[in-house]
């Protein structure tokens, strides 16, 4: 037997006995590669004389043209075994109901919901959003906005106190919004439009009351604000928050220190069913209270009551929800109960907007 058919039936062995596709490829490199057993031998081509090539030259070319045909044969071979392989193997059950994506499963907490729609709807009458703290001081809390010291207002909001601290001052959960009115009034010039959804605590716990919750608070300053825009932006929130065409509001006299004159507004209702409706019936329900801000309440925010003037109105954010979405236990909204989530909660993808529709 001749070097090159040892070689031959070598190889041929070797493709033979390749298992898979990694396998013949490295047959291949360690035979036809560069510096492959068979590439080395028609190198050797080169020095040889004209005689010896016919021979030995065709003897190697036809070793060349056998072995490349025996791999590609072994590969196609190959490549079927692992089709079907993968096809016994990975068998998909197309009837099997397509699981659905965090995405579509998660749900958006009804005030997370009530707080976007309420920022749409306020967006769009030209308002901005505006924030501040929810450890706040006595001075923005009480004392800026026109309570008297040791008023017994001051009492009515049930208020979380801190430790005093080193300086001996004593800090308070905020018990409302309005402390923001002063802290913008400090920061931006007038004209002041802003609606203000946040935090809010009070020590008071049942169906109605957590002692956290929420407030959404609006204060428009200009130089003309007066009780009549108040009311038209008031019927119109009311309108599109609560998607009815028409709303009969009822602004009855109160007292509230930063504002003067003070009022509480109820809205027409049915309560006869199951869930409130609003726009129809002959029931009343109180939903937020109001006033044209106290001059004090301008001068704390550093603003002359003599040139400018204007309104502000504040109300349970948590409590529209209830009435909007037929929710009957606001401490349901704070237990984390995903079956309350599932049942009461917004997909994340329709974001609550006036041309799409707040509430889908
Ligand atoms: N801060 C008041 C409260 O928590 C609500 C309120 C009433 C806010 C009248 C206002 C207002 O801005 O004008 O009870």
């Amino acid at each position: 037997m001749t070097e090159l058919d040892t070689l031959k039936s070598a190889l041929l062995a070797e493709i033979a006995g390749a298992g898979n596709e990694a396998a013949i490829e490295a047959v291949r490199v360690s035979a036809l590669g560069k510096k492959g057993s068979v590439s080395e031998l028609l190198k050797t081509l080169g020095s040889m004389t004209p005689e010896e090539r016919q021979n030995r030259g065709a003897a190697i070319n036809a070793l060349k043209t056998e072995i490349t045909d025996a791999i590609t044969a072994r590969k196609t071979v190959l490549k079927d075994a692992a089709i079907n392989d993968r096809l016994k193997a990975e068998t998909l059950d197309v009837s099997l109901p397509v699981r659905s994506s965090p995405a579509e499963r998660g749900r958006i907490h009804p005030i997370s919901q009530i707080t976007d729609e309420i920022t749409a709807i306020f967006a769009d009458m030209g308002f901005s959003i505006a924030e501040g703290p929810d450890v706040e001081t006595d001075y923005y809390n009480f004392t800026a906005l026109n309570f008297p010291e040791g008023h017994p207002a001051r009492e009515m909001h049930d208020t979380f106190f801190f430790q005093p601290d080193e300086k001996g001052e004593r800090k308070v959960l905020r018990t409302h919004t309005s402390p923001v009115q002063v802290r913008t009034m400090e920061a931006q010039e007038p004209p002041i439009r802003i609606v203000i959804p946040g935090k809010t605590y009070r020590q008071d716990s049942d169906a109605t009351h957590s002692p956290m919750f929420h407030q959404v608070e609006g204060l428009v300053i200009d130089k003309k604000a007066h009780v009549g825009n108040l009311r038209w932006v008031l019927e119109e929130f009311c309108k599109t928050f609560f998607e009815v065409d028409s709303v009969v509001m009822r602004f009855r006299p109160s007292f509230f220190p930063f504002t003067e004159p003070s009022f509480e507004v109820d809205i027409q209702c049915d309560r006869s069913g199951p869930i409130v409706k609003f726009g129809e019936g002959t029931d009343w329900m109180e939903i937020l209270g109001c006033g044209m801000v106290h001059p004090n309440v301008l001068r704390s925010g550093g603003l002359d009551p003599d040139e400018y003037q204007g309104f502000a109105w504040g109300m349970g954010l948590d409590r529209i929800a209830m009435l909007k979405y037929g929710m009957p236990d606001l401490r349901d909204f704070f237990n984390a109960d995903v079956r309350w989530m599932n049942h009461y909660g917004f997909r994340p993808l329709d974001m609550p907007t006036l041309f799409g529709g707040l509430s889908q």
